[in-house]
């Protein structure tokens, strides 16, 4: 969910203004992609890299996400959306933290949507975690290092319980992952728009699912054509 800042500057605004309408955004977002029929959704929300911005900026941002998880859960809950979070929650508040908690178990038996919000989410953290869990089972006997298997990494990472995201949308105009998804988008179709976040709405999920349609997925194989 990239631009709020710009979005925000470009109007002359501070870059929380940018933060408040990309939360609208999200809620744009959301609906139109369950109007869809889509049951998988996962947001970038909060990167491990994101502290390194200015101390006000993040605690708008922190300020932000407690707000939204008061104020939507009830709706989303009413929709039958589950929420998770994904990524390194200790560092937050514990206020925030039993927030999170709290909206996780009050929608963890909808199954409409699943909507996974990364905070304080890195891609190679989830790999060394995952990683790490592995060794402590080796360690304790449970596994050697030659039953490692792919399958196995990703039963330990983010995401293990869902399918791989099909499609990956970056809003702002940059070409480039940012340490999201790193192990679960190794054949995600990409979809990079120059619309700032919060200027997106369903006319460009529509423009993205569009684009998706007209790829061939191939993972690794051949093309029908080539095949025959
Ligand atoms: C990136 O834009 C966006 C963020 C770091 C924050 C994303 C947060 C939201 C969309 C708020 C809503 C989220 C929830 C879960 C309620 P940027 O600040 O890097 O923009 P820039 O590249 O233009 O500076």
């Amino acid at each position: 969910m990239d631009g709020n800042g710009r979005w925000a500057q470009r109007q002359g605004k501070p870059r929380s203004h940018g933060h408040q309408a990309g939360s609208d955004a999200l809620k744009r977002t959301v609906e139109s992609v369950m109007s869809h029929g889509i049951g998988h959704l996962t947001v970038y929300a909060f990167s491990s890299e994101n502290w390194s911005r200015p101390n006000i900026e993040v605690k708008q941002l922190l300020d932000l996400f407690m707000r939204a998880l008061n104020r939507e859960v009830r709706e989303l809950n009413e929709h039958g959306v589950c929420i998770r979070f994904i990524g390194d929650r200790s560092a937050f508040s514990r206020p925030l933290r039993d927030g999170m908690k709290r909206a996780e178990n009050r929608t963890r038996d909808n199954r409409k949507l699943i909507l996974n919000v990364a905070v304080n989410y890195g891609g190679r953290a989830d790999i060394v975690q995952a990683t790490r869990q592995l060794a402590q089972a080796v360690e304790r006997g449970e596994i050697s290092p030659e039953d490692i298997e792919e399958s196995m990494v990703a039963r330990n990472l983010s995401l293990h319980d869902g399918p791989p995201p099909d499609l990956l949308i970056r809003t702002g105009g940059e070409k480039r992952l940012s340490n999201f998804l790193l192990w679960q988008l190794a054949y995600t179709e990409l979809h990079f728009s120059d619309v700032l976040w919060p200027d997106f709405d369903g006319e460009h999920v529509e423009i993205a699912l569009h684009d998706f349609a007209s790829r061939e997925r191939r993972f690794g194989g051949l093309s029908k054509v080539q095949s025959a």
